[in-house]
């Protein structure tokens, strides 16, 4: 005979389920997240205490703001982890810390994937992101270019473009162009705000989102993410979702 539990799934006080958060920004003085060395110690920090075993930080590379070609991320990770061994400070221990990039689509993308090798997070993807007015005109073809030079396109927080909010179905179509979606987590909470929050509820409801990440750029990401950990709505996603940040 089986009884149903009446027992409630453990409440998560902690993102360790997710395992790896693959989007923040966290390499100083390059993007717009942190701005010094001991900034970035103190968000690594923050995100081991919340449960994280494994940070792949991604930088800004957006030719009119952020000009980061893949050597200057790849120095920048390198002093990260140089403070991480340092005496005094804080060590990361049992943290995991790389990089990526988060790659905005504008010409400079283009001539990247042309000449070069992308920064990319395990299993080749790469992480984009488009402007808030419009879609890349020619992001479908870009998708399919990404894809036949060996690239899976990772969408970041598709909630957070309002043309998708008006359109579901032009989002939706991204996934059949191949393309993968990470959604923040902040936007549950409501911290963008409502309109954000209600387009990545929906999103999460009909199965379409792969990854979960911070998108953390300074120390008040870090506290309203501890805060979220005891918001009910984000505690039932985390309990009843499988997401593929684990398996990274
Ligand atoms: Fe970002």
């Amino acid at each position: 005979m089986f009884f149903r539990s009446s027992k409630k799934p453990p409440t998560p006080s902690s993102y360790s389920s997710l395992g790896t958060d693959l989007h923040s920004h966290l390499i100083p003085g390059i993007d717009d997240g942190v701005r010094t060395l001991e900034e970035s110690l103190t968000l690594i920090r923050r995100l081991v205490e919340m449960g994280y075993k494994k940070i792949i930080t991604t930088p800004h590379v957006m030719a009119d703001h952020y000009p980061n070609t893949r050597e200057r991320i790849l120095e920048g990770k390198e002093a990260v982890l140089e403070g991480l061994k340092g005496p005094d400070g804080y060590r990361g221990e049992g943290i995991e810390f790389d990089v990526a990039a988060e790659y905005f689509l504008d010409e400079n993308f283009e001539r990247l994937l042309q000449e070069e090798d992308l920064l990319t997070l395990p299993g080749n993807r790469v992480l984009i992101e488009m402007a808030g007015v419009a879609p890349a005109s020619n992001l479908h073809d870009l998708l399919f270019r990404m894809q036949t030079k060996g690239y899976k396109p990772l969408l970041a927080h598709p909630e957070r473009y309002p043309y998708y909010t008006r359109d579901f179905n032009a989002v939706e179509r991204l996934k059949e162009y191949g393309c993968e979606f990470q959604l923040n987590l902040l936007s549950l909470t409501g911290h963008y705000g409502t309109t954000v929050r209600d387009q990545a509820f929906k999103l999460l409801k009909k199965g379409l989102i792969d990854f979960l990440g911070t998108d953390m750029h300074h120390e008040q990401h870090a506290d309203k993410l501890k805060e979220a950990l005891s918001d009910r709505k984000v505690r039932k996603v985390l309990e009843g979702t499988r997401f593929k940040n684990a398996g990274l």
